[in-house]
């Protein structure tokens, strides 16, 4: 591991269980000498987190559902009293009510469309807004993406759209926390089997096409994924922010 994290201190969100790809994340942060503050969902989701937040010596292991506004006050509040600062932030989840990401986006409710962008997208703008004045001495801003938001891919459907909005948000809030040396990018991995991925109809097609088509005919892991975000949270990223970066063994490229 090159990447040296020491006398920082992160923000996880997203963790819940092994798979997860806040968790690859996390253990590389970890790696790298990151000290981690981290978020379960809700109670039924906690003792399924909390033993992997233990194995990232994390300090602080809150809750956090971003539907909350009280949560995420809280959890600001607890971070700032630890450590009075922040460094980076990796914001990774993303929901939309079964039904509507099943559907095609012609027939997605307006009730489903909105749940998905507050949870997947609206989330990301206001956890930035809480992180950003911690960010004292500058910081990283990282989150998780998808190529569906470039592409129309079949049965990503209201996903891809709320990515759109994720990644259009990335630049905007780069533009933004520029001038306070807070870089603010996204990662668009290739598909990995996990809970959120479960919910995709016919998941296991994203898999068989990125291990046949791909320029590198394999797949990626949480610890690919987790080496780029330790890279992009550190120091050494200097200068690279607002961008969408992919980490899909090329897939994204083949016409
Ligand atoms: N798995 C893939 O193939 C893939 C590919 C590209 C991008 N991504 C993105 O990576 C991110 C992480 O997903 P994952 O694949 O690791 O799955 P995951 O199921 O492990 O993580 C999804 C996370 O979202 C959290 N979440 C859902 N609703 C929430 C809420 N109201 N408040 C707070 N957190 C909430 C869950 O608790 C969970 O930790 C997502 O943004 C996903 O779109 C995944």
């Amino acid at each position: 591991m090159i990447v040296d994290l020491t006398n920082k201190q992160g923000l996880v969100t997203g963790i819940t269980n092994e798979n997860s790809i806040a968790f690859g994340c996390a253990k590389q942060f970890h790696e790298a000498n990151a000290e981690l503050a981290t978020t379960f969902l809700n109670a039924k989701a906690e003792p399924y987190m909390r033993p992997l937040a233990v194995q990232l010596q994390s300090p602080l292991i809150l809750p956090c559902d971003v539907q909350k506004e009280e949560e995420i006050i809280a959890l600001f509040a607890a971070i700032e009293k630890k450590w009075g600062k922040l460094d980076f932030l990796l914001h990774s989840m993303a929901f939309a009510p079964k039904i509507d990401l099943e559907n095609q986006l012609l027939d997605c409710t307006k009730e489903g469309f909105l749940k998905a962008m507050d949870i997947s997208c609206y989330s990301f703008i206001r956890l930035s807004k809480y992180a950003a004045p911690l960010m004292k001495n500058g910081g990283s801003i990282l989150t998780m993406t998808y190529y569906g938001s470039q592409k129309a891919i079949l049965n990503y459907n209201v996903m891809g759209v709320v990515k759109a909005g994720l990644e259009a948000s990335v630049r905007y809030l780069a533009y933004e926390l520029g001038p306070k040396n807070i870089r603010v990018n996204a990662i668009s991995p290739g598909p990995i089997k996990t809970r959120a991925a479960s919910g995709i109809p016919n998941f296991y097609e994203y898999i068989e096409a990125a291990e046949q088509r791909s320029p590198l005919h394999h797949l990626v892991d949480t610890k690919n994924v987790g080496n780029l975000a330790a890279f992009l949270a550190s120091d050494a990223a200097i200068g690279i922010t607002g961008q969408v970066h992919y980490i899909d063994a090329g897939y994204s490229i083949v016409g």
